[in-house]
């Protein structure tokens, strides 16, 4: 069977050996997925060290078991990301792999519950691992892969955002969940896309732009009437692409009549898209990163005083 539809990509550096549920792995050979390890054997150092040899970056389970998996992860989380033996690397590679599977459920399907619950706490343990471990960022960082841009940096994008706001401003808890919910979710109207535009490798028509930036609005009246998620969330999502001076888009607002978690989140955003390698470009360093976003706070993207305390706090977790 080679159909994609039925296979889930799990990073290897985020199967612990002895943390993992006993589930059948398979290596995609060509268009094909060939069995690595039944279910009755344990994975194994001696695994990953092998996988390691031959750069196999990921094993592939069925999506009959991402359920189990999922399940497993979550539950063993908080004792992973608690544990002393672990290199800063390690949990956030742990962290990145189960945010992720948590953000491809709730882009799926948005309006079970479950789904915002399960949203609602890896929120919680992005934001005590990004707040508690001074490395956080720039492990999470080294585990970001390309192969699944969209997830990867929604991840991304909501640990840095979370670290941020957590950093400057004064919100309360729930307010937190929900600036890393709303993170998770901000190019939730990717999903109206065709994917024959999200993945052009070639510059886009002005149809094609205007469509991918239809992303903002159309993932705002989506969620929204979805019933389930509040002003924060739905702010983000809506106007994560507004710029300072209303050049943005979806609605040009302009200066501080953007809400200031959209405002924290563009900053992340861009960020975040710049040192990523994407189809048309290299990822830029932190330091190039920066000078870019700095051109552009100088003519009025960003209200300066925000991009100021954004680079400082980035400063911080990138000392290079
Ligand atoms: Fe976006």
């Amino acid at each position: 069977m080679s159909n994609d539809r039925f296979w889930r990509a799990i990073s290897i550096d985020s199967i612990s050996s002895e943390l993992f549920p006993r589930v059948a792995l398979y290596l995609k050979s060509g268009s094909n997925y060939v069995l690595y390890k039944d279910p009755d054997r344990m994975f194994s150092a001696e695994d990953h060290h092998r996988l390691e040899r031959n750069s196999s970056r990921f094993l592939y389970v069925r999506s009959g078991d991402v359920d189990s998996i999922n399940e497993f992860m979550e539950n063993s989380l908080a004792e992973m990301l608690a544990r002393d033996d672990l290199s800063s690397t390690a949990k956030s590679r742990i962290l990145y792999q189960t945010s992720v599977n948590c953000v491809i459920d709730i882009f799926e399907s948005p309006e079970p519950t479950s789904n915002l619950v399960r949203c609602r706490n890896m929120v919680r343990h992005i934001l005590q691992y990004v707040s508690s471990d001074p490395h956080a960022m720039v492990s999470v960082q080294k585990v970001i892969d390309t192969g699944f841009y969209l997830f990867t940096h929604t991840v991304q994008v909501a640990a840095l955002t979370l670290l941020v706001n957590s950093e400057l401003f004064k919100l309360a808890h729930d307010e937190m969940i929900d600036v890393g919910i709303g993170c998770l979710l901000h190019d939730y109207g990717m999903t109206f896309i065709t994917n024959e535009v999200l993945e052009k490798n070639d510059a886009l028509s002005d149809i094609e732009y205007w469509k991918v930036k239809q992303h903002t609005q159309k993932g705002y009246e989506y969620l929204k009437q979805s019933g389930h998620y509040g002003e924060i969330v739905l702010n983000i999502v809506r106007y994560h692409h507004e710029r300072y001076d209303g050049n943005g888009y979806p609605t040009g607002l302009k200066g501080d009549d953007i809400p200031r978690s959209g405002q924290v989140a563009a900053l992340c955003d861009v960020y975040s898209a710049l040192i990523m390698d994407r189809p048309q470009r290299k990822a830029n360093s932190h330091a190039d990163a920066i000078k870019i976003m700095r051109e552009e706070a100088k003519s009025g993207a960003f209200k300066l005083e925000l991009f100021n305390n954004f680079v400082e706090i980035i400063h911080k977790r990138n000392p290079s």
